[in-house]
C-alpha cells in the first residue's frame, strides 16, 4: 500500500463514493472531502452550470485543482474524488503518490440503475447506460493504474460496501484516530 495519509475513493458515477466515503470518514474520525462539493463551493456554481457555461475542459481544470487541494490538506482525510479525475495523467501521478486509493467498481448496468442525474452529472444525457459503458471502457485502465485496492460495490448494499472499504483499510493499517 502507498502512504496511507489520505484515503481516496475513485470510481465511476453512481458507485457511491460520497455515500460510502462519508460513513468511512466518520468511522475513522476524519474529515470527509467531496471534490465536486469543493468545486461548487469555490465557484458558487453547480457542476452542470460550469459544464454549460464554460465547457468540460474548464470543469476538468477545476476538478484537478480540487483534487490537488484536498490531497494537500495536512490532516488525513477521506476524499471522494469526482469520477473523471483519472483522465488527467498529472492527477493519476498525484493519486499514485499520495494516499491510499480505493477503486469502487461496479458494472455499468448496475450503475445505470443507481445514478441520479440532477445538477451534478451533465454527462449522463438521455442514455445513461450507453454513457456509463463508454466512460467505463475508457477509464477502467486508469482506475486500475491508481488503485491500491478494488472494492466491488456491484453486489453490495451501502452498509456492506462501507464495511468492505474499512476491511481494506484495516489491512492497510489505516485505523481510527
Ligand atoms: C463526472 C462525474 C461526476 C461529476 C461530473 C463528471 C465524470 O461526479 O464530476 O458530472 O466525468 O465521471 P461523481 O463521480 O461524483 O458522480
Amino acid at each position: 500500500m502507498a502512504d496511507p495519509a489520505h484515503v481516496v475513493l475513485v470510481g465511476m458515477m453512481g458507485t457511491g463514493k460520497t455515500s460510502i466515503g462519508r460513513p468511512v470518514a466518520a468511522h475513522l474520525g476524519r474529515r470527509f472531502i467531496d471534490s465536486d462539493e469543493q468545486v461548487e463551493q469555490r465557484t458558487g456554481r453547480t457542476v452542470k452550470e460550469i459544464f454549460e457555461s464554460d465547457g468540460e475542459a474548464a470543469y476538468r481544470r477545476l476538478e484537478s485543482d480540487a483534487l490537488a487541494a484536498a490531497l494537500a490538506e495536512p490532516e488525513p482525510a477521506v476524499i471522494a474524488a469526482a469520477g473523471g479525475v483519472v483522465i488527467d495523467p498529472a492527477n493519476r501521478e498525484l493519486l499514485r503518490r499520495d494516499g491510499t486509493v480505493i477503486w469502487l467498481d461496479a458494472p455499468p448496468e448496475i450503475l445505470a440503475e443507481r445514478v441520479v442525474d440532477g445538477d451534478h452529472r451533465p454527462l449522463l444525457g438521455d442514455d445513461p447506460l450507453a454513457t456509463l459503458s463508454r466512460l467505463a471502457a475508457e477509464r477502467e485502465g486508469w482506475y486500475r493504474e491508481v488503485a491500491d485496492a478494488v472494492v466491488d460495490v456491484g453486489f453490495r448494499n451501502a452498509e456492506e460496501a462501507v464495511e468492505a472499504v474499512l476491511a481494506v483499510l484495516r489491512g492497510a493499517e489505516v485505523r481510527p484516530s
